[in-house]
């Protein structure tokens, strides 16, 4: 595996004929990660993987200094998972000096849930620069995670309203076993706060029992799952049950409803979300993280 940083190289290494796949990620490469670029070498013949600590979407300047990094690492991991290159950009080479262009998806999509917590300038910053590495490296398939729901939906929005020529792929939720997600900012979870992470996969097991149980209606569900935090002394940034194509708040789970949970954690603000199948479907969808 090779690691590049301009575009000029990239295009270079385009070989005729051969289709790629794009695994767009800021780096400190974890299982979740490894899990998409494993997907990939599974969707195309040369797998490409970016890796760059995108500025523009970071709202919390705090965040993004103490954003772990470890290029060396991530490199190894990403060749053994399967990856032909890492395209690991400069600051520059993203932004060239003059930069004065930004894409964005509006409406709800962007403005609720994280937008309503970070700004949805956070999902303008991830646009921005997912446009850019699309057309960048020029992939016939890119893949993101399900661990971030919304930023999911924002990109296929993207993708469907510019008519950008790539087939996005959404891969599962990698967890560890006690059932946190795995995030590049668990590595800032200090002493306790590993296991009050807790609260997040715990909430989200709960409203699946509560909906498993027979109980479709929102109020209900919620109260469980923020039951299920008190104990981690965790409070939700929000706890939400929303339409999962539009993420319009929805009042029973009558049908695939998503719920989405934020909470600090220590120093770490941590999310994650499940999707809920009605209980008269005999919990099908349970388990479906
Ligand atoms: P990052 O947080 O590094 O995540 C890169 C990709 O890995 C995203 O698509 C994310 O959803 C996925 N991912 C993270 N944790 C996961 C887990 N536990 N299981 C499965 N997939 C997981 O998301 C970003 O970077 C950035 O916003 C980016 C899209 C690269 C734009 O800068």
């Amino acid at each position: 595996m090779r690691t590049i940083r301009t575009v000029a190289e990239l295009r270079a290494t385009r070989r005729p004929g051969e289709s790629v796949a794009l695994v767009p990620t800021m780096g400190y490469l974890h299982d979740g990660h490894l899990s998409l670029i494993r997907a990939a070498r599974h969707q195309a013949d040369q797998v490409v993987v970016s890796l760059f600590v995108n500025p523009a979407q970071f709202n919390d300047p705090s965040d993004l200094d103490n954003y772990p990094r470890d290029e060396a690492r991530d490199a190894e991991l990403a060749a053994d998972a399967g990856a032909d290159l890492l395209f690991a950009p400069t600051p520059d080479e993203v932004y060239p000096p003059g930069f004065a262009t930004q894409v964005r998806v509006a409406g709800p999509l962007t403005e609720s849930l994280e937008g309503a917590h970070r700004g949805a300038e956070h999902f303008h910053g991830v646009t921005t620069v997912v446009t850019k590495l699309l057309n960048m490296v020029g992939p016939d398939v890119a893949l993101f995670g399900q661990k971030d729901a919304q930023q999911a939906l924002v990109i296929r929005r993207l993708v469907t309203d510019l008519d950008l020529p790539v087939r996005i792929e959404i891969g599962a939720t990698v967890r560890e076993p006690d059932g946190l997600a795995l995030s590049s900012r668990n590595v800032r979870l200090e002493a306790d706060d590993r296991q009050r992470a807790l609260a997040l996969s715990r909430a989200l097991r709960a409203a699946e029992g509560t909906v498993a149980a027979g109980t479709a209606d929102a109020r209900q569900i919620l109260t469980a799952a923020r039951a299920a935090m008190t104990p981690f002394d965790v409070e939700p940034e929000y706890l939400a049950l929303v339409d999962p194509e539009d993420l319009s708040p929805v009042s029973a789970v009558d049908q695939e409803t998503l719920l989405a949970v934020a909470a600090h954690v220590g120093r770490v603000r941590l999310i994650d979300n499940t999707i809920l199948a009605p209980p008269s479907s005999n919990g099908a969808a349970n388990g479906r993280h």
